[in-house]
């Protein structure tokens, strides 16, 4: 047989075995999954993005020019955790993610972004615009595409460098004026001794207890409490006094007091180096 016979009967077999067991979404999924299947025909021509999209099972073809403005945003805000193309890094490969494989019209990636998972190591990015955060997901959809046409999915190397003096040095011109290694760091080396935990600890403190916020009514008045509910639909503020207020997020304004704005500002300034340094340095401090 053939290579690209065999290549494609392989695909179809994956396709129909997927289509029959578990319907259209999860086709997309299991495609790919399956790596050694992930080899476009070498002799395919003429309009290759549709080609791979029909033969991976692939939905809608991401929109490039939207991809390319959301480029720049994902390496400044996301390249940090996810990996500049976002194989993964400290977060996790956002390739592989089936949440991300599954959204269509990139509404629930745009809500992660917006809302982020502070509780599990995931900042939000309330900042952003809409359009912004559409551009980021257009980004990542295109690179699946693109991961998917090459044939490569591979998990981007753990951490093997770093130079605690230079770690050093870094917390010192940006992260002495917050912290210090005898006082609120000290034996953070002992705290977080695997390097990865480190690394993550560093790029983004777990967020501790429930978050502060201030709402705006409708009506122009301003409570402040703690957030119980929070996504694009839906706020509910918890007061002192334990009542509980829920309006649609469309009709107030929520400001959420954020303690780790300094991380969040650090994010885009780290090069791979200075974050390998840095857990370097941290993990001598015993
Ligand atoms: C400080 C590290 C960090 C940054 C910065 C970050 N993320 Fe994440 N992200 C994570 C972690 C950790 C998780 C896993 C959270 C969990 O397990 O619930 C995650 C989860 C996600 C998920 C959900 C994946 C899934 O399968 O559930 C998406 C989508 C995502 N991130 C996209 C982004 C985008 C886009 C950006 C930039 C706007 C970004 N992230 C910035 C750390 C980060
Ligand atoms: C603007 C202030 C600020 C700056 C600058 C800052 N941090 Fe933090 N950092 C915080 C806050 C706030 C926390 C969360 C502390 C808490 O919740 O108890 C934190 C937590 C941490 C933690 C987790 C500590 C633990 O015990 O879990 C580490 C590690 C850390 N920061 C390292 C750094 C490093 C390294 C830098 C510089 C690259 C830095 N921080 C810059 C404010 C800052």
């Amino acid at each position: 047989m053939s290579r690209t016979s065999a290549v494609l009967l392989s695909a179809a077999g994956l396709l129909c075995l997927s289509v029959i067991s578990f319907g259209p979404h999860m086709a997309r999924v299991s495609a790919h999954m399956q790596e050694p299947n992930l080899q476009r025909p070498q002799n395919a021509r003429g309009n290759g993005a549709e080609r791979s999209h029909i033969f991976l099972g692939l939905g809608r073809i991401p929109d490039e020019a939207a991809a390319k403005r959301g480029e720049p945003l994902f390496k400044q805000s996301c390249a940090v955790c996810h990996g500049a193309d976002a194989r993964g890094g400290i977060g996790p490969n956002l390739l592989r993610s089936v949440l991300v494989l599954h959204d269509d019209k990139n509404e629930e990636v745009s809500q992660v972004i917006k809302n982020g998972r502070p509780q599990s190591g995931m900042p939000g990015f309330p900042n952003l615009t809409a359009e912004e955060r559409n551009d980021i997901a257009e980004y990542v959809q295109h690179q699946i595409e693109l991961a998917a046409n090459r044939g490569l999915y591979k998990y981007s190397g753990t951490m093997s460098s770093g130079d605690a003096a230079k770690g050093k040095a870094f917390f010192a011109a940006n992260c002495a004026s917050c912290h210090s290694t005898t006082g609120d760091l000290a034996g953070i080396g002992n705290k977080f001794s695997d390097p990865t935990a480190m690394l993550a600890r560093i790029a983004w403190p777990r967020d501790r207890g429930p978050r502060q916020a201030t709402v705006t009514t409708p009506d122009g008045r301003k409570l402040t409490g703690t957030l119980a509910h929070y996504d694009d639909f839906e706020t509910t503020l918890k007061s002192a006094d334990g009542t509980a207020s829920t309006w649609p997020t469309s009709a107030i304004k929520v400001e959420i007091a954020d303690k780790l704005e300094g991380h969040r500002a650090l994010l885009p300034k780290y090069t791979d180096d200075d974050l390998h340094n840095l857990t370097r340095y941290l993990l001598t401090i015993k």
